[in-house]
């Protein structure tokens, strides 16, 4: 993969709230982050994220299986907007759909993803949302966390970037635990991209 520029290019992929994307376009916007919001693509045409987006100015597009016609269409789809809007580096914050082949292989090493866990643990199909939170309290962990991770072609399985934990607490309810992880998510992932911009984490050898 060609180097990432000092000054990377993001491309979002959010289908609900958007929350992780609005921290990390603040931390662009503060100068914390070198980095600049490119476009986000939504498969979800009531989601707060494009509705966000539209309200701040952030270049942003609905597409979907449906409004593409196939999969293979919306592959192609993404491919065209992504390349259109000159992303460097991809960011999944709460996507609910895999990528495509094309566009994992044209960003290779250059999908990140959010997970609200401590990887490889609560992860994979269904792991997702309130259901990963459930299940850290039904199995009485003492500690749980965010993952960063590189994207492939499955759900919550490419190589790990980085981590950071949080506490459980005995008495902590999954909305308990929810809430922590979330004030984390918001600071540790532009603090990953930050790392990454600055060329302390490289992608290429994590790949
Ligand atoms: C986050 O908890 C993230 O870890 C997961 O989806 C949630 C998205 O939340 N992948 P938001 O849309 O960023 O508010």
């Amino acid at each position: 993969m060609t180097p990432l520029p000092q000054r990377p290019r993001l491309g979002f992929f959010v289908s609900h709230r958007g929350s992780n994307m609005r921290a990390i376009v603040s931390a662009c916007q503060t100068g914390a982050l070198a980095a600049d919001p490119a476009l986000l693509i939504s498969n979800n045409r009531s989601s707060a994220a494009l509705s966000w987006a539209a309200e701040n100015g952030l270049p942003h597009v609905h597409l979907s299986p449906k409004s593409s016609g196939s999969e293979e269409s919306l592959d192609q789809a993404h491919l065209d907007k992504l390349q259109e809007a000159g992303a460097d580096l991809i960011i999944l914050a709460g996507y609910m759909r895999k990528i495509g082949p094309k566009v994992l292989s044209a960003f290779s090493n250059r999908i990140l993803n959010i997970h609200p866990a401590l990887l490889p643990k609560y992860g994979g199909q269904g792991m997702y949302g309130h259901h990963v939170h459930e299940a850290v309290v039904a199995n009485r962990e003492s500690e749980s966390g965010v993952t960063v991770h590189l994207v492939d072609g499955e759900y919550d399985t490419g190589p790990i970037v980085a981590q950071a934990t949080v506490p459980v607490l005995p008495a902590d309810t999954p909305d308990d635990v929810a809430a922590r992880v979330l004030v984390q998510e918001h600071l540790f992932f532009s603090e990953t991209l930050i790392r990454i911009v600055s060329g302390e984490i490289d992608l290429d050898a994590l790949g």
